[in-house]
C-alpha cells in the first residue's frame, strides 16, 4: 500500500539528479537481546550503517544527490573539510574514487592522537586516494579559511571545483533523509509496528530531512535528535532552515517550525569528538548483545540517551522504539584506547 503523500514525496525526490552509490533500502529489524538486557520496550534499529559504500553510513545517501549535483555542474574536483575522524570524509572519499573525482580534504584534529596516528577513517580516506591536509589545531574558522584557500588554489590550477554542503546545496543532504523517512514509514507498516520515537545522532541534515519527511507523510513518529556537538545559537534555526529549503526544492506544500524539532546536546559530554563513559557502555552493550558496531562520537552517545531513558522508565514498556544507526564504526580504530577502557 502506498499512500498519495508517499507517492508524492517519492516522485518529488525521484525528479532530482542522482548517482547510485549505496545499497538501499537498508534493513529495519528488532534488537531482542538489547531490549532484554535493558528490560525495556521492543527496540528496533534502522541499519543505515549498512548503506554499503566504503563501510557505509548516513552520508552515502546524501552523496548520491550532492555528487550528482557536482557532476551536473561539470565538477572534476571536490574539496571538503571536517574532523580527522570524519565519517562524511571517508564516505566522500569512497564515492569520489567510484566516480573518478579528485578529492582534497582539509581536516582538523580533535585530539593530539589525530595528528600522530593514521587510523580509522583517516586511513580509509587515504586508501581511497584523497589528498589529505591535516591542520595544526581544531579551530573551525581557520579551517574554513584553509578550505577557501584550497578552493582558490585548485581553481587557479584550472580544476573545476565543487564544495559540497554549502548553504545553497545543503538541503540535498536533508532530502536524502526525507527519503529515509519514507523507507521507515513503509517498513514499520510492513512489520506492523507503530513506534512513537526515533532516536538518532543528529546535528543537522539527517534530522532536518527525517522531520520533513515524517511531517509531510503525517506520521506520528517523533525524531529525538542527540547532538554530537554542544548547541550553538544557530543549531535549531539551521535545522528549520534546512528542512524548509529541502521542502522548497521538492515543491512540497509544508512549512516546518522550531516546534517540529526535538534536539538536545545533553549527551555530548565534554565536547564533540570526545567519547563519554555512558556512550562507551552503550557501544559495548550493543556489540555484546547484538553483534552490531556503533561509533564512539555519534551513535554511541545517541544510544546512551536511549539507555538512560529506558533505565529512568520514561518510555512506555510496550511501545516499540526505533534507533537509527547512522554508521561510523571505522572510527573505532581511531579510538581504540577509549573504546576498550
Ligand atoms: C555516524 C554519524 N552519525 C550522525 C551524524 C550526523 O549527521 P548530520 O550532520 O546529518 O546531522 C554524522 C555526521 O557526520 C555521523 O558521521
Amino acid at each position: 500500500m502506498t499512500t498519495f503523500r508517499e507517492h508524492q514525496l517519492e516522485q518529488a525526490i525521484a525528479g532530482l539528479p542522482r548517482v547510485t552509490l549505496g545499497v538501499l533500502p537498508t534493513p529495519l529489524e528488532p534488537l531482542p537481546r538489547l531490549s532484554q538486557a535493558l528490560g525495556g520496550p521492543p527496540i528496533y534499529i534502522k541499519r543505515d550503517d549498512l548503506t554499503g559504500l566504503g563501510f557505509g553510513g548516513n552520508k552515502t545517501r546524501m552523496l548520491e544527490l550532492s555528487l550528482a549535483h557536482a557532476l551536473e555542474q561539470g565538477a572534476n574536483t571536490i574539496v571538503f573539510g571536517a574532523a580527522v575522524q570524519s565519517n562524511y570524509c571517508r564516505q566522500l572519499a569512497a564515492a569520489c574514487a567510484k566516480l573518478g573525482l579528485e578529492l582534497h580534504l582539509v581536516l582538523r584534529p580533535e585530539r593530539e592522537i589525530d595528528k600522530q596516528e593514521i587510523q580509522g577513517n583517516q586511513l580509509l580516506q587515504r586508501l581511497f586516494g584523497a589528498h589529505v591536509t591535516i591542520l595544526r589545531d581544531r579551530d573551525r574558522p581557520q579551517q574554513q579559511e584553509a578550505l577557501a584557500a584550497k578552493v582558490a588554489e585548485l581553481q587557479a590550477a584550472g580544476k573545476r571545483v565543487y564544495w559540497p554542503r554549502r548553504p545553497d546545496t545543503i538541503d540535498l543532504d536533508a532530502i536524502a533523509y526525507a527519503q529515509t523517512a519514507l523507507e521507515i514509514v513503509r517498513q514499520c507498516r510492513e512489520l506492523s509496528i507503530a513506534p512513537a520515537s526515533l532516536y538518532a545522532a543528529a546535528n543537522d541534515t539527517t534530522q532536518a530531512g527525517l522531520v520533513l519527511g515524517l511531517a509531510f507523510l503525517e506520521s506520528p513518529l517523533r525524531v529525538r535528535g542527540f547532538n554530537p556537538l554542544h548547541h550553538a545559537p544557530d543549531t535549531l534555526p539551521n535545522l528549520v532552515r534546512m528542512a524548509n529549503q529541502a521542502a522548497q526544492r521538492l515543491d512540497l506544500d509544508i512549512e516546518l517550525t522550531a516546534a517540529h524539532f526535538d534536539n538536545t546536546d545533553a549527551f555530548v559530554g565534554e565536547r564533540y569528538g570526545i567519547p563519554t563513559p555512558a556512550g562507551i557502555e552503550a557501544l559495548q552493550l550493543m556489540a555484546r548483545t547484538e553483534g552490531i558496531l556503533l561509533d564512539p562520537v555519534y551513535t554511541s552517545k545517541a544510544l546512551s540517551a536511549l539507555v538512560a531513558h529506558i533505565r529512568k522508565g520514561v518510555l512506555p514498556p510496550d511501545e516499540p522504539v526505533l534507533f537509527l544507526h547512522t554508521g561510523g564504526a571505522p572510527a573505532l580504530f581511531g579510538y581504540a584506547q577509549e573504546v576498550l577502557a
